[in-house]
């Protein structure tokens, strides 16, 4: 064993790690160390990766030599986008009611979420109103009306994720209509019976505590 490979190992275990930028800096490839955050002291996050959407060169089916896969089609795209951003960028076409809503959640929802959406702790099933104002408080209630910050958010996750027994299964009619329930009983929009929700209004709707989060210290952007 040379000299160098059994004092380098030594050296590193005394001062943590680092001396391998110090002993050879120009052979070595190392980060710079991420910026502290001024306020803390802390040292900021990684970015968020870049997107690789873009690297890959389009497949040419003419070249593929393995034979394997095929082209998705528009339908196939368009069955798996369905993510709604903030902005209600990706809100489908449709509409529904509150009182809509109300028979929808009573068959689809209420055995799982409860009677008046006061979830069932035994099931898991999260309160979906209620809490406002109590995330700073001893006793945090966290709901969709005391901490989603979008009303996106809400489309996006019933119309993907719920119901959880049948996750996928709801039309974007039907997922207005529940929207506009669940908000309407939170008291972030009316809860007239024939209040109506579809993506203009949608992006319309500011939630409680919208307001109530940081500015992410790794920036904006990066993925857009
Ligand atoms: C079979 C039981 C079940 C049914 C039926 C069901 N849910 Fe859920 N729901 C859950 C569970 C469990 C969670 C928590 C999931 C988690 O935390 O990952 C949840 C979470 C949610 C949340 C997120 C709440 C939060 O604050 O995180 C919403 C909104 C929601 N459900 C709406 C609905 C709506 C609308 C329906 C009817 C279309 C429905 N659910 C039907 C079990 C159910």
């Amino acid at each position: 064993m040379s000299m160098r490979n059994f004092v380098l190992p030594i050296f590193c275990v005394a001062s943590g790690g680092m001396a391998f930028a110090q002993t050879d800096s120009a052979a070595r490839t190392v980060a710079d160390l991420p910026a502290e955050i001024e306020e803390t002291g802390e040292r900021a996050p990684s970015p968020p990766p870049l997107s690789s959407a873009d690297d890959g060169a389009p497949v040419d089916l003419a070249t593929n030599q393995y034979g394997i896969g095929s082209p998705a089609s528009e339908e196939q795209i368009a069955q798996i986008d369905i993510d709604v951003m903030p902005d209600g960028r990706g809100l489908p076409e449709g509409r529904g009611t509150y009182a809509e809503g109300e028979t929808l959640y009573a068959d689809r929802c209420l055995a799982c979420h409860g009677e008046n959406l006061e979830g069932v702790a035994e099931l898991g099933a999260p309160k979906l109103v209620g809490g406002r104002d109590s995330l700073a408080s001893d006793q945090p209630v966290k709901t969709v009306e005391s901490y989603w910050p979008y009303a996106s958010t809400l489309f996006d996750y019933v119309h993907r994720a719920m119901p959880m027994d049948s996750p996928g299964s709801l039309t974007p009619d039907e997922v207005y209509a529940l929207s506009a329930y669940i908000l309407g009983q939170s008291g972030i929009t009316s809860d007239d019976a024939d209040a109506v929700l579809n993506a203009e209004s949608f992006a319309q709707v500011t939630m409680p505590n919208a307001d109530g989060f940081v500015e992410d210290p790794r920036g904006r952007g990066q993925t857009e």
